[in-house]
């Protein structure tokens, strides 16, 4: 039998070296790999002497995440743009570093670790919706100080205090440089008088600043559930018995603070956006919390008990992933993928947009239907949901995000209805999350009758 190779796989003409096809990209990244599927499952493109595959098919994907994950490692240029700021963390680290740092790492983020955060979740979240005032709501803010808030209160069991603004728009200005420097084969020198490095300098001294000082002045949190950093600094290697270093400490409390808390206040945003788009889910969503909760604030028992709630926020990471697409990957050595060979230095695209609304996994892809993740509905293809990625590389924090956002969704729908203009969706736009473009803003509705307190006036 004649195995296939990279030359052989269907895809479009190359056309200058590829480079009109690296600025399409650049101009929309999703609507360039949505132009990829039209040729199939396993596409070719080249790109200034890349030679590219991406991935439709959810076998595919699963057979290269996670049977050969042992041949990939990331494009260098993601950990490149995001060593930047997040040193040497999980996040950006390869072969053995990595592998010690995800195995320390992956005790303090179990399902039974994350749920010893739930009071400090809830705690967060219910002192920011305390301070909202009903009406129209710029959701942005909104998410962003409250997942900081908790992020920082897990973190160094510290409020994160009232000027989020400047942290979220320093996240924005970074998240968007990031993606922007993506496209380069390298990153100039932040000092050059070019423009956004300012901006960039800007934005990393302040997040550097307010990091540094809560780690400055940690001190180890007593009782029976300590903060993400107490747990940090008592993390021991199995093999070795080392800890992890001052350095990776601190790297690994930015890379919490950055991906842990961008990603889930992107989620709650396009959730909103869905519920308030969709009145019928939201009322069964909050007779839900009603019927559970009877007015009291949830616990990480009760987030497990709402299996409506948990499946609209599971619907809305498929229909807009925050992670769009997963960072691009590099063989180290040939593999046999879906029988074509591919030689090592390929890269490699999985891109959950496409494949989270692909018609053949997804009846009515474009539909907004919780129930699609009831129990009893038909199983979903391994490889065709991955929000969180797959593979031994799957996020970190995910147990985390799913507690967090499920937390915050009842304790919102507890206390307002949600609804918006009438009008259609925001339309996405990619950063490093995929972001409503322009914002969301969303009418909040004080609710009347809220169970377990009496009826407002
Ligand atoms: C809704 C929220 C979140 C989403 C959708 C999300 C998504 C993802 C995805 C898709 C990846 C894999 C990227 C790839 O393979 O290229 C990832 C990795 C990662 N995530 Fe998340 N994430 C979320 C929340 C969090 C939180 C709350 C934390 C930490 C507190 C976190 C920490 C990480 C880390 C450290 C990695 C890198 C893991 C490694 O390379 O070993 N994430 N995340």
């Amino acid at each position: 039998m004649t195995t296939l190779t990279w030359n052989d796989l269907p895809g479009p003409a190359t056309r200058w070296l590829g480079l009109p096809a690296l600025l399409s990209l650049r101009r929309d990244y999703l609507a360039g790999i949505a132009r990829q599927q039209t040729h199939g499952d396993l596409v070719r493109q080249y790109i200034l002497g890349e030679r590219i595959v991406d991935l439709f098919d959810p076998e595919l994907v699963r057979a290269l995440m996670v049977e050969h994950a042992d041949a990939l490692r990331r494009w260098e240029r993601g950990p490149e743009v995001f060593a930047d700021l997040m040193g040497q963390s999980v996040l950006v680290t390869e072969g053995a570093t990595w592998q010690r740092q995800r195995r320390m790492l992956m005790q303090a983020f179990t399902p039974k670790r994350v749920a010893g955060y739930a009071a400090l979740m809830t705690e967060a979240a219910m002192a920011g919706l305390e301070r909202v005032v009903p009406g129209e709501v710029a959701l942005d803010r909104l998410y962003s100080h409250l997942t900081m808030d908790v992020i920082s209160r897990t973190l160094f069991s510290l409020p994160i205090g009232e000027d989020t603004g400047a942290a979220a728009d320093a996240v924005q200005v970074l998240s968007e440089t990031a993606l922007a420097e993506m496209f380069w084969p390298a990153t100039l020198p932040d000092w050059l008088p070019l423009p956004g490095k300012a901006a960039k300098r800007r934005a990393q001294r302040l997040l550097h600043g307010l990091l540094g000082e809560r780690i400055r002045e940690h001190r180890p949190a007593a009782g029976a559930h300590p903060d993400l950093l107490s747990m940090l600094k008592a993390l021991r290697d199995e093999a070795t018995g080392e800890p992890l270093s001052a350095r990776e400490i601190y790297d690994q409390c930015m890379v919490s603070f950055q991906a842990g808390h961008e990603t889930s206040a992107t989620a709650l945003l396009w959730w909103s956006a869905l519920l308030a788009a969709h009145p019928e889910a939201q009322a069964r969503a909050r007779a839900e919390v009603d019927g559970l909760l009877a007015g009291r604030p949830p616990t990480a028992d009760d987030a497990a008990a709402l299996p409506f709630l948990s499946a609209t926020l599971k619907e809305a990471l498929r229909l807009y992933p925050p992670v769009a697409a997963l960072m691009t990957r590099r063989l180290t050595r040939e593999i046999t993928l879906g029988g074509v060979r591919l030689p090592a230095r390929t890269l490699l695209r999985v891109t959950p947009w496409l494949l989270q609304r692909d018609p053949r996994w997804w009846p009515q892809p474009l539909a907004f239907r919780p129930e699609r993740f009831l129990p009893g509905s038909p199983e979903i293809p391994r490889g065709a949901y991955i929000p969180f990625g797959l593979g031994p590389r799957v996020c970190l924090g995910q147990h985390f995000a799913q507690l967090e956002m499920t937390l915050i969704a009842a304790l919102l729908l507890q206390r307002f209805t949600l609804a918006g203009d009438g009008t259609e969706l925001p339309r996405p736009r990619m950063g490093v999350t995929l972001r409503p473009a322009g914002g969301l803003r969303l009418r909040l509705a004080a609710r009347r009758e809220r169970p377990g307190r009496p009826p407002q006036r």
